[in-house]
């Protein structure tokens, strides 16, 4: 025999040398749920291991996490009831506790990177990611205004990036606009770019108590049989001007992340969604699976297929698994 792969995978010297993908913690962007109030910490059911936190413990949680190398963060608002309605005005409101715990975060820790989420969900009565009419239909244009107050305050706060999530066509230019004629010419948009109508947000959606109180989101969210519409978002994603491409979920998507890897040159973003982290947690619980070796393996895969980024709620475990 003349070619034997083996001999590359003879000794951990040679694996390590031949190794082509490497996770890092420099890559890892965690997710945050945050809650009204003070002194709260409420696990999410459905996701061991993850809570939402009030400001207070927030910090304290972004602080733990920046000593672990982690120094990416997405902080998703948890809305009372009280607050929903069917225009989410309570998403640009200064006062309310989201704009405000921001505020404080980056004056806490400016050297965290803060990226936030706009999409009318969390605040909607309607749990839509934007503005329903009497038919139930979702208005694309009308939505463009709410989101672009919801960024603008969003920005005043200070974070760094913004993450629209809504899946609304032209939001990315629109949003780009708003932040340029107001002086935000720094802020940077990560675009949900292939943002799939998938099972795997359940999770989230129990963790925000978000879901759709009626219908779903497939007039706005791709169709998962799809893979060359991908090509058509990211081709707008990138004239309208985002700094990075997003593929949600992941795991399941793989070959998405990798289209889009080799079809752009803006850095792809992989969203390691609450579903995928809840199969993981769920079966290792039951002694089914090695949780850490899943874990690692899995964001391990996302890397390869080309995500720089990932975003997910193993930050934490994956960077204490680096280190030791
Ligand atoms: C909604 C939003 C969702 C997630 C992030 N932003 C859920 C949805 O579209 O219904 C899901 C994240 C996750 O599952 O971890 N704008």
């Amino acid at each position: 025999m003349l070619r034997r792969p083996r001999r590359n995978r003879k000794s951990t010297v040679i694996r390590d040398m031949v190794e082509e993908t490497r996770l890092s913690v420099n890559d890892f962007m965690l997710p945050l749920f945050l809650l009204e109030g003070n002194s709260k910490k409420v696990e999410v059911d459905s996701m061991p291991g993850v809570y939402r936190l009030s400001l207070d413990n927030m910090l304290r949680e972004v602080e733990t996490c920046l000593k672990l190398g982690i120094r990416a963060f997405d902080v998703f608002p948890v809305v009372d009831e009280k607050h929903k309605d069917k225009i989410a005005t309570q998403s640009y409101n200064h006062d309310f506790f989201y704009l405000k715990a921001l505020t404080e975060i980056k004056k806490e820790f400016p050297e965290a990177c803060i990226m936030t989420d706009v999409a009318m969900d969390p605040y909607s009565t309607d749990g839509h990611d934007g503005i329903v009419d009497d038919e139930g239909n979702i208005l694309n244009d009308e939505t463009l205004e709410i989101l672009g107050e919801m960024t603008l305050s969003q920005a005043q706060t200070g974070i760094d990036i913004i993450g629209p999530s809504d899946m609304m066509d032209g939001r990315v230019e629109y949003l780009r606009d708003v932040l340029d004629e107001n002086g935000f010419e720094n802020t940077s948009i990560m675009s949900y770019t292939a943002k799939y109508a998938s099972a795997f947000y359940g999770p989230f959606r129990d963790a925000l108590d978000s879901a759709p109180k009626s219908g779903d989101k497939k007039t706005y969210q791709m169709n998962p049989a799809n893979l060359r519409e991908a090509i058509i978002e990211g081709e707008l994603d990138e004239e309208e001007g985002a700094d990075f491409l997003m593929v949600k979920p992941a795991l399941a998507y793989l070959d998405v992340i990798k289209l889009l890897r080799d079809n752009f040159d803006l850095p792809i973003a992989a969203y390691n969604v609450s579903g995928e982290y809840a199969m993981i947690k769920a079966a290792a619980q039951k002694g089914w699976l090695d949780g850490d070796k899943a874990m690692m393996e899995s964001l391990l895969s996302m890397r390869r297929a080309g995500a720089k980024i990932i975003l997910t709620y193993f930050a934490k475990e994956a960077a204490i698994l680096l280190k030791s």
